[in-house]
């Protein structure tokens, strides 16, 4: 590619610095000789914004539209006292929401289920005071173009049965069989049909606050190894009943949930699923160990109304099966037709847990090969978690080739609300 400043004119900007100057690009062509266009961008930073620009573009499907392709995953940050978001935590998403993210999908907030949450630091998503706060977040973003949902959870067996910040810390975890998620030992009675129908209903009435908020969609967090997850992965549901069995078998208490959400908000309401084959603490874990299998996992599901599927992963340049460089974002989109969601170390080199376990802290890598994926038609949308926590004009910064202003995420991020 040959670019050049025409004779005569002068490097102009605006007021925000954007260049004004015309910038003409010529590119080999087989039909012609060439193609010969003029834009006008910032002169020096031209390749990368080409590069990237798939990125910043809008994003359509039948019940959502984003304004850009990146997306804020779930990130729990612990900042809701007795579960109740703070203004702190609106102007946090908001910041995000003013630089390029089209989607929020907000932490995980609790369903009201009073085993849900493992801690009165993190969100709920019921009673007066927790949907006020979440009213208010929804505000703040909505005065930008930025679309947001809240990622409705329950963490069933991998709330601790004691804790400084436990809400009705009288109450066991509960679970499909009572299996600890960690230690894969049974350590609770099994879910009774009567408290599987309570957590449906519980997810459904969820959902139904945030159409009546005002919210853009909701997100099913059925990844991770929470609730919804012990029902999906044979290590943890052992059960013999209709919830239980083979994969399709346990698909059956998610695919229970998203019908009921969706007869709670109506046809057109996006629901957003998230699923990973990863557990915490288990990250070798599957649930799908071939494209069939996938498949029979997703059709349940898809079949039950889901409409974009969140695909959890913790590198997205890895391929989830052999013979193809399709990872879980692209699989699930070859094999649903729904759009997809992808993630996993957008922007850094190491993967997330890092954040957690000690590990080294994360180095910047280039955002190029992503784009690439994203114009190739692989995936829909991207969600870029820990560089955007870090950094809330994360974006911003990449859309502008200015990546040397990036603050890199390290431990500490996770202390603040920046
Ligand atoms: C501090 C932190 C909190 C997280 N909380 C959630 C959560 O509540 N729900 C969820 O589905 N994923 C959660 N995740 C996972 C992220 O959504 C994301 O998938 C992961 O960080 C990988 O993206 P990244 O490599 O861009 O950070 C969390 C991650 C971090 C770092």
């Amino acid at each position: 590619m040959i670019q050049f400043q025409p004779p005569g004119i002068r490097d102009e900007r605006d007021k925000t610095g954007k260049c004004l100057t015309p910038v003409r690009f010529r590119f080999p062509c087989p039909a012609a000789s060439e193609i010969t266009f003029f834009t006008f961008m910032n002169a020096q930073d031209e390749l990368k914004i080409r590069d990237m620009e798939i990125l910043f573009q809008p994003f359509h499907s039948r019940k959502l539209s984003t304004p850009t392709h990146i997306v804020l995953p779930a990130m729990t940050r612990g900042f809701s006292p007795n579960g109740v978001p703070t203004d702190q935590v609106a102007a946090y998403y908001k910041r995000r929401a003013r630089h390029e993210v089209g989607l929020i999908i907000t932490e995980g907030t609790f369903i009201d289920e009073p085993s849900a949450s493992p801690s009165s630091n993190y969100p709920n998503f019921f009673g007066g005071a927790s949907l006020r706060g979440w009213k208010k977040v929804l505000e703040a973003v909505h005065t930008t173009d930025c679309k947001i949902a809240p990622q409705l959870w329950h963490v069933g067996m991998a709330r601790p049965f004691k804790g400084e910040n436990l809400p009705n810390p009288e109450l066991p975890p509960i679970g499909p069989s009572g299996i600890d998620v960690n230690t894969l030992e049974q350590t609770a009675e099994p879910m009774s049909i009567a408290k599987i129908e309570e957590v449906i209903n519980a997810f459904a009435r969820a959902a139904a606050d945030a159409k009546r908020l005002g919210f853009d969609g909701v997100e099913l967090h059925g990844a991770h190894g929470y609730l919804i997850d012990q029902f999906f992965w044979k290590e943890t549901n052992r059960r013999t009943d209709e919830y239980g069995g083979d994969l399709v078998g346990r698909t059956r208490f998610a695919s229970r949930i998203i019908h009921a959400v969706r007869k709670a908000v109506g046809s057109q309401f996006p629901i957003i699923f998230r699923f990973s084959q990863w557990k915490t603490g288990h990250y070798n874990a599957k649930l799908a160990y071939t494209p069939m299998e996938l498949e029979a996992f997703l059709a349940p599901l898809t079949d039950a109304g889901v409409d974009i599927f969140d695909c959890s992963t913790r590198r997205f340049w890895e391929p989830e099966f052999e013979g193809s460089r399709l990872n879980l974002a692209g699989w699930t989109r070859k094999l649903t037709g729904k759009p997809t969601i992808s993630v996993g170390s957008v922007g850094l080199k190491g993967d997330f847990t890092n954040a957690f376990d000690g590990g080294p802290e994360a180095e910047a890598a280039s955002v190029e090969p992503l784009a690439e994926r994203l114009k190739a038609g692989e995936f829909d949308l991207i969600a870029v978690g820990r560089a955007l926590l870090a950094d809330a004009e994360w974006a911003e910064k990449i859309r502008h080739a200015r990546e040397k202003d990036i603050h890199l995420f390290t431990k500490e991020d996770l202390k603040t609300l920046k």
